[in-house]
């Protein structure tokens, strides 16, 4: 069953009021304001604790109810925050277990944010109160519409209370059995074999970094700390308001948590996109890697719409250099979204802060604290086209080919020691696959390799490194039963936990499955070039390449460089009634988009809609509206489904 959250593009943002209740008129102000700008929610009381709870036990509600009236009276839904990013300094005093020890062992002294211990049950006790007092609180309040859990979780905690944690996580994974632990770390290289649980602390410089599976499992014991904390977190909230939706507000490609497995937690997922549009002289790449992005996020549940919980209305304040975006980027940065499958486009923040570490951070409305300026006309401009698009709110998206850009072999490809130590980026191999569908405007779904595969006519799987206990099968199954599954380079060589395979590569049945053997991997130094074909065209073999030898594959490509010339570089099988691909080689030019368009026209899987468009213009059917979206900072030409032309600005957009 489709859930539908929304019947219309929600258009808010992360609103502080609690930072300017000694200057009650801005706020009134601000009332104003949004009405101006579009506005219809508001996401109120992320970092609110020491305004809530100013001191032990001690709730101070009034200034949030003023402002749940007044946001509602005003016709501004709620987004309602649980504060537990960040914590009163009193809390951190009485209770010092409650802040993070990082990796050198030392407790940290109270300060920033996310600057606490997943594990600490006075903390855990503390969030748990805090939340159920709001849910409470606000339970009835026809304002609220959603609850955004803490603020971007992250990190992690070296403390005793976390070390126990994790041994007690070990024992869970291993069956409560150290000799099953020691063989999947492979302890008996250099003397490492463990006699009892407590011998075990977590990976860090100063102790235990060499062992891959281990630090996998550490991953993983993060991630499973920070969902069972937002589990805590959440459990008054479900109790008491059971029929309003969950979310957390996810960062980008962050490695620290597997985001894939988290989102199976939410109602909803949302992330926050700070695109980098206008950092340099093209932003096609940044467009493609947000698009990535989007689709990664509606993925995680199977097309379900998802919010933009954050984007700048202008520029940030975290990179070196932080250069103000174009005229009609923010448009375009929302409209993106939206095709991609948003049901919000929000901002952090609404109202500039006046002093600390984000003064200098866009917001709607800045520090001169009217509606007369470029950034605040623009996103007035957005709310009113956004008004215009809720017949899109709530649809699914679906798509015919998935890439499989997985975190859990993300953290896996990170940590292997060996081929070539300096080209590990995984997502951006990843994005690469991506983008000829982007260019092509045909839809891609982002999945992890626990996703389902069936419902796609081509499954692509780069730097598939490894693969978790069902992956085979699942790859074998859809293959028979007529899928087009493509893997490329270092594809299936461990298991889900970094313990290589024997026995040849790619991983035992898959050997049939793709027709190959795969002997030896090479690797090659930034100033060195390998040649190889594929359909007849010469491309460069950048980084790393496998020696590969067809056991009934057809050859598609051969190496021409080294001494594996002659040798195959792409390969075809056809298996059951589909076909198994295997792109030996990495390459940083044309090869994907070669193969990629070669598959589509072979394969029949064409673009979502049938306008014509040039590079860089971007082509997004969502429900019956198609988005033509330029990217490029010229003018471009394109042909619409009855042959018209029709021109397209710099950086604007059509919804037809
Ligand atoms: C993140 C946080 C916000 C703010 C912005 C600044 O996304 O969630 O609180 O710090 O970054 O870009
Ligand atoms: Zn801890």
């Amino acid at each position: 069953m489709e859930k539908k959250f929304f019947n219309h593009i929600v258009h808010g943002g992360d609103y502080n009021p609690d930072q300017w209740l000694k200057t009650p008129e801005i706020i009134d102000e601000d009332m104003r304001l949004m009405k101006l700008a579009h506005i219809n929610s508001a996401t109120v009381g992320i970092f609110s604790w020491s305004m809530l709870e100013p001191r032990e036990g001690v709730y101070n509600f009034q200034w949030l109810d003023e402002m749940m009236d007044k946001l509602h009276s005003n016709g501004i839904d709620v987004i309602l925050a649980t504060p537990s990013g960040a914590r009163p300094a009193w809390l951190s005093q009485k209770y010092p277990e409650v802040l993070r020890v990082e990796e050198n062992g030392i407790r940290n002294d109270f300060g920033v944010r996310h600057n606490h211990c997943l594990t600490s049950p006075v903390y855990r006790k503390k969030v748990n109160a805090i939340n159920r007092a709001i849910a409470e609180r606000y339970k009835n309040h026809p304002a609220l519409k959603m609850w955004h859990i803490s603020n971007e979780y992250c990190g992690e905690c070296h403390c005793e209370l976390c070390q126990s944690a994790f041994r007690e996580w070990l024992k869970k994974y291993y069956d409560n059995d150290l000799e099953k632990l020691n063989d999947s770390w492979w302890n008996g290289f250099w003397s490492h074999r463990i006699t009892d649980w407590s011998q075990i602390n977590s990976p860090k410089y100063r102790g235990e970094n060499h062992i891959s599976a281990m630090k996998l499992c550490w991953d993983r014991f993060v991630t499973d700390s920070h969902i069972s904390f937002y589990e805590n977190e959440i459990a008054p909230i479900r109790e008491i308001t059971p029929d309003i939706p969950i979310t957390t507000n996810f960062m980008r490609m962050y490695n620290g948590i597997d985001y894939q497995k988290f989102a199976k937690h939410l109602d909803l997922v949302s992330w926050d996109n700070y695109p980098c549009f206008g950092e340099s002289e093209s932003n096609i790449d940044a467009a493609v890697e947000t698009a990535f992005c989007h689709d990664t996020f509606r993925s995680m549940k199977n097309g379900q719409p998802f919010f933009m919980m954050e984007s700048t209305p202008s520029l940030v304040n975290w990179h070196d250099v932080n250069k103000l975006p174009k005229p009609k980027m923010q448009t375009l940065t929302a409209i993106q979204s939206v095709a991609h499958g948003a049901d919000s486009v929000q901002y952090f923040q609404w109202r500039k802060s006046r002093g600390s570490h984000e003064k200098f951070h866009g917001a709607v409305v800045d520090h001169c604290g009217n509606e007369n300026t470029r950034v605040f006309r623009e996103v007035a401009t957005t709310g009113a086209a956004l008004e215009k698009l809720s017949n899109v709110a709530g649809v699914y998206c679906d798509s015919k080919v998935a890439i499989i850009c997985d975190w859990d072999n993300s953290r896996a490809v990170h940590h292997f020691c060996g081929y070539n130590n300096k080209r590990r980026d995984y997502y951006a191999e990843c994005i690469k696959w991506y983008r000829p569908f982007w260019e092509m405007g045909v839809s891609a779904d982002v999945i992890s390799m626990d996703d389902d595969f069936s419902k796609y006519g081509l499954v692509i799987a780069p730097f598939l490194y490894m693969l978790k206990d069902n992956t085979e099968s699942k790859i074998e199954e859809y293959v028979r039963n007529g899928g087009n599954f493509v893997m490329t380079y270092l594809g299936a060589v461990v298991d889900k936990d970094d313990l290589c395979y024997l026995g040849g590569l790619p991983a035992n049945g898959l050997k049939k499955v793709f027709g190959i053997w795969c002997e030896e991997t090479d690797s090659l130094p930034e100033n060195m070039k390998g040649k190889a074909t594929f359909n007849g065209k010469e491309y460069d073999v950048n980084h790393v390449c496998d020696i590969i030898h067809s056991k009934g594959a057809k050859i598609l490509g051969e190496y021409r460089s080294d001494f594996y010339a002659g040798l195959p570089s792409v390969t075809e099988n056809e298996y059951g009634s589909g076909k198994a691909y295997y792109v030996g080689f990495r390459n940083d030019e044309d090869l994907a988009g070669d193969f990629c368009r070669w598959m589509a026209e072979k394969e029949n899987i064409s673009a979502d809609s049938d306008i014509s468009v040039p590079c860089g213009v971007s082509v997004r059917k969502r429900g019956d509206s198609i988005f033509v979206m330029n990217f490029n900072n010229e003018d471009k030409e394109i042909i619409l489904q009855d042959g018209s032309k029709t021109v397209i600005a710099a950086n604007d957009y059509l919804v037809l």
